[in-house]
């Protein structure tokens, strides 16, 4: 976390939206009436000049055409349709979080995460019931194998093109880096539905997850940079710092790191 703390710190000393703001108070008229055309140009550029310490960025290595992730412990690890975990990836600081489960006690592989991501939604899911909202974590980590028959399933279930919209390939999914979470709600009968984001459950996670450190990874109308239908249920740890930035800027995971550059 404290390295994360730090890298926000580099995002906002480095913005060049900051150094445009100070440079603009030596020539006021420029900075009250700057055309459409130039200020949207300076965002770009402001945006462009976000910066992230090398160590977030996933470094890849090719192997039979495949992307595949060398440093899937990257708590900013970028899975999808490009890039792969290792199919023997397991992390190894997998805990059981503390809160209500849509199964009950069940000690299961898919009731694990990340210790770090967690802690995070144990704090989410106990901010959310002091507001009077239960959340119920339905699936966390799936292993390889597991992600396999998932998809196998799914594709028995709806055919090929469609079980791939909603289900990853093995290798590409989130849940086998423990940093994710499907969470449903009683109201929507702990299902993984679209209607669970109309729900007060998916409208609370949705204006609150970042606060936590996750991300609803899969947003309505980003179908389209994220390869996935949209999947209010389903959210990505990430870490505060970062859950922030792209919350606030609309962004998805793939854009975040549109944005960023190494330091
Ligand atoms: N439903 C998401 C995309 C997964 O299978 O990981
Ligand atoms: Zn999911």
């Amino acid at each position: 976390m404290k390295r994360l703390i730090s890298v926000t710190a580099a995002l906002c000393l480095l913005c060049a939206c900051s150094l445009n703001e100070a440079q603009g108070e030596k020539n006021t008229a420029k900075k009250e009436n700057p055309p459409k055309e130039v200020k949207k140009e300076k965002e770009d550029a402001a945006q462009d000049d976000l910066v992230l310490e090398a160590a977030y960025f996933n470094e890849i290595n090719e192997v039979d055409g495949k992307k595949v992730i060398l440093n899937p412990e990257n708590i900013l690890s970028l899975m999808n349709k490009e890039f792969y975990l290792p199919a023997d990836y397991a992390p190894n600081d997998l805990v059981r979080p503390n809160v209500a489960f849509s199964f009950g006690d069940e000690d299961v592989e898919k009731s694990y995460m990340r210790r770090e991501a967690a802690e995070a939604l144990e704090n989410m899911f106990a901010a959310a019931k002091e507001e009077g909202v239960i959340l119920y974590a339905v699936s966390g980590y799936r292993s390889y194998d597991r992600q396999k028959a998932v998809l196998a399933a799914e594709i028995n279930r709806v055919g090929k093109e469609k079980a791939e919209q909603a289900v990853a390939i093995p290798g590409t999914s989130e849940h086998q880096s423990g940093l994710a979470m499907d969470i449903s709600s009683e109201s929507e009968g702990y299902l993984l539905t679209e209607n669970f984001g109309l729900q007060a459950e998916g409208i609370w996670l949705c204006e609150n997850a970042h606060r936590f450190g996750f991300i609803l990874r899969y947003p309505k109308e980003k179908e389209g940079i994220t390869q996935y239908q949209y999947e209010p249920w389903h959210f990505r740890y990430v870490g505060e710092d970062a859950a922030k930035m792209m919350y606030e800027k609309d962004w998805t995971l793939e854009e975040f790191f549109n944005h960023v550059k190494k330091i």
